[in-house]
């Protein structure tokens, strides 16, 4: 979704800008722009499509005096969401013709429709169709010579989200920063003062970056921050440092993020398990859950909420609970959960699954739940993320940045934690010290099973290459194996636009198998293990009515492997933990389907890394 950047320091800030919004591209975007600061003045440069098109329009800039002199600007990279990505909707956004006023924006603002009106009734007009012009208009409007003071009035009318950065033609130098439920990083340099929307864009110049609270807003001078909250208290946040590197967020030599993160995987879940498996004991060790033995026991049901690939991991969770904990265990779609008046309480544990811990829905859901009095865990990759914070208590995936639209490693460092709560619950509960080892050491097994995976890559490519050609396909599977069909289905439609479904494999009787032919393949998970057998009875049903079919099998199970048109195999492991090698699999069995058919694969068509709004 949208990006933000900002800068003031003694760095020219076109060049710092362009590059930090190239940082953002990953999240998703359809327009950018740029607008930068000088003594006198303030230009902009917008454009429909990518930033490099900003990028041409600056260089190819009659006028270079404010592009070479400028030492403050903002930047922008849009994900529409009210008016097209049209050139004229991209943001920065001004407060009228001569602009006093120049603002980003991330977020929504709910009342933009009255606020407009209001404005129109003033005597002002709009060039674009989009709620931040309604800010823009409305900072401008109430400026006084102190952006501080105008941009606090004018949030103190706002109903919504916002992460924001503005600055004023009449104070040089000056950013003022804004967050509410839409996140804003300050990166401090030794002579600069870096803002952006996510640490991705301020990891090259920096580590060292406070994160701002809701309801935060900030002056920033060149190096001097001054915090307060909207209420206009003085408060201070204290710095902390970004724990990624930045080589971690750069392609290393693949050709995409998505294969450099699914290579990843087996590191990147050795460092979400280091130090939270004790197999001696047969335990996990999960500190930041902060529950006491005797709380553990008082909880009655765990309600994991999500969306997308996170809901996908939730399910995992579900299965694990009430087989290892003897434990009520239901996963939920975020968005259905924050609406449907859920009946939760003080015997719940609600664990709300982000990557990028800012997805609006499973935001609001984890607010719902606090409301109704239930304990919250945020399981979360991004350090510092809104849903993070909110929760209170949780447990940090450590994946490293997930920069490719696709989520891969977030998912299977996802499964792995979720696999050591339940861990912790069943040892908690009727778990005797024996299993509690075998499941530790199945936990502790999982990064060699993912590596025995990817050594597979080139007879996947050699299956994916036969798949390649077909527009719709299905993926079946029963229980833990149901959610890698789903997850196996959600990632190849994502980079592939191939029409994909998952289903129970039980379920294709029931509708789904009328649009079996010569050209609906059929992707069923066959590993061993129990319920394997019935989804082999249903991949027959498939081939008798001329489905083409792929199986994800057992290494050497050769009855698996003959009642199937080809086969990917993954190493003999438990059930609950091949959950992860099955995924691999078919996350490379997608990306490679996806790089033949010759799909934008780290930024699909209309795709954002993460959903901020609703
Ligand atoms: C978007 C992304 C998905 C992701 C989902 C949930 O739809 O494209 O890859 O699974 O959001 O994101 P979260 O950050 O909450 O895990």
């Amino acid at each position: 979704m949208c990006g933000i950047v900002g800068y003031t320091g003694k760095r020219i800030a076109a060049p710092l800008l362009l590059s930090g919004l190239r940082r953002l591209e990953y999240r998703g975007y359809d327009s950018a722009g740029i607008a930068l600061a000088t003594e006198h003045a303030i230009r902009l440069w917008k454009k429909e499509g990518k930033v490099s098109e900003v990028k041409n329009e600056i260089e190819s800039d009659p006028d270079q005096s404010i592009i070479s002199t400028s030492h403050t600007g903002i930047a922008h990279t849009r994900w529409a969401t009210h008016g097209p990505p049209t050139t004229v909707n991209a943001h920065p956004h001004k407060g009228n013709s001569d602009p006093k006023v120049v603002l980003v924006h991330n977020g929504i603002i709910e009342n933009y429709r009255v606020l407009r009106t209001k404005l129109e009734a003033e005597g002002r007009t709009f060039l674009s169709e989009t709620d931040t012009e309604v800010l823009a208009q409305l900072t401008d409007s109430l400026y006084q010579g102190d952006l501080l003071d105008a941009l606090t009035k004018a949030l103190n009318q706002v109903e919504g989200t916002f992460g924001i950065v503005a600055m004023a033609t009449a104070e040089p130098g000056v950013l003022v920063v804004a967050r509410r439920g839409s996140p804003i990083v300050i990166g401090i340099g030794p002579e600069e003062t870096i803002v952006a929307s996510d640490a991705s864009a301020i990891i090259t110049h920096t580590r060292n970056a406070i994160y701002l609270d809701d309801n935060d807003i900030a002056k920033i001078n060149g190096v001097e921050i001054d915090i307060r909250t909207l209420t206009s208290a003085r408060v201070s946040r204290e710095a902390s440092e970004i724990d990624w590197s930045p080589e971690a967020a750069e392609k290393g030599g693949y050709e995409h993020y998505m294969l450099k993160e699914i290579f990843e995987q087996p590191d990147a879940i050795r460092n979400a398990i280091r130090g939270r498996i004790d197999v001696d004991k047969g335990n996990a060790i999960l500190s930041g859950l902060n529950l006491e033995p005797r709380e553990m026991a008082e909880i009655s049901r765990l309600l994991v909420v999500g969306c997308g690939t996170s809901l996908n991991a939730g399910l995992v969770a579900e299965y694990a609970t009430e087989d290892f904990c003897g434990m009520h265990a239901e996963v939920e779609q975020a968005a259905e959960f924050r609406y449907r008046n859920p009946i939760v309480g003080s015997k719940d544990l609600v664990v709300a699954i982000s990557q990028s811990g800012e997805t609006a829905d499973t935001l609001a859901a984890v607010c719902e739940a606090k409301e109704k009095g239930a304990l919250i865990a945020g399981l979360v990759n991004v350090v510092g993320s809104t849903i993070a914070r909110e929760a209170g208590r949780g447990i940090y995936l450590h994946a490293g940045p997930e920069i490719s639209v696709a989520s891969t490693k977030a998912f299977t460092c996802q499964v792995s934690v979720l696999l050591m709560i339940a861990l912790k619950f069943a040892r908690s509960r009727r778990m005797s010290i024996e299993s509690g080892r075998c499941f530790a050491k199945a936990i502790a097994d999982i990064p060699a099973l993912v590596e025995e995976v990817l050594k597979t890559e080139d007879e996947i490519i050699k299956v994916a290459e036969k798949f390649a050609q077909y527009d719709h396909c299905f993926f079946i599977g029963r229980g833990y194996m149901f959610p890698v069909a789903l997850e196996g289905a959600l990632k190849l439609k994502e980079i592939s636009y191939i029409h994909a479904e998952a289903y129970h494999a039980a379920e294709l009787k029931h509708g789904p198998i009328a649009l079996l032919d010569e050209n609906m393949p059929v992707i069923a998970l066959l590993n061993q293990g129990p319920g394997m057998e019935k989804t082999m009875s249903n991949v027959h049903e498939c081939k008798a009515r001329s489905a083409p079919t792929v199986g994800v099998i057992t290494q050497g199970d050769e009855e698996a492997r003959s009642s199937v048109d080809y086969a990917i195999e993954i190493p003999a492991c438990p059930m609950h933990t091949s959950v992860v090698p099955a995924t691999v699999a078919l996350q490379l069995f997608s990306y490679h389907i996806a790089r033949i058919r010759g799909c934008s694969i780290d930024q699909p068509r209309n795709l954002a890394k993460s959903v901020t709004v609703e």
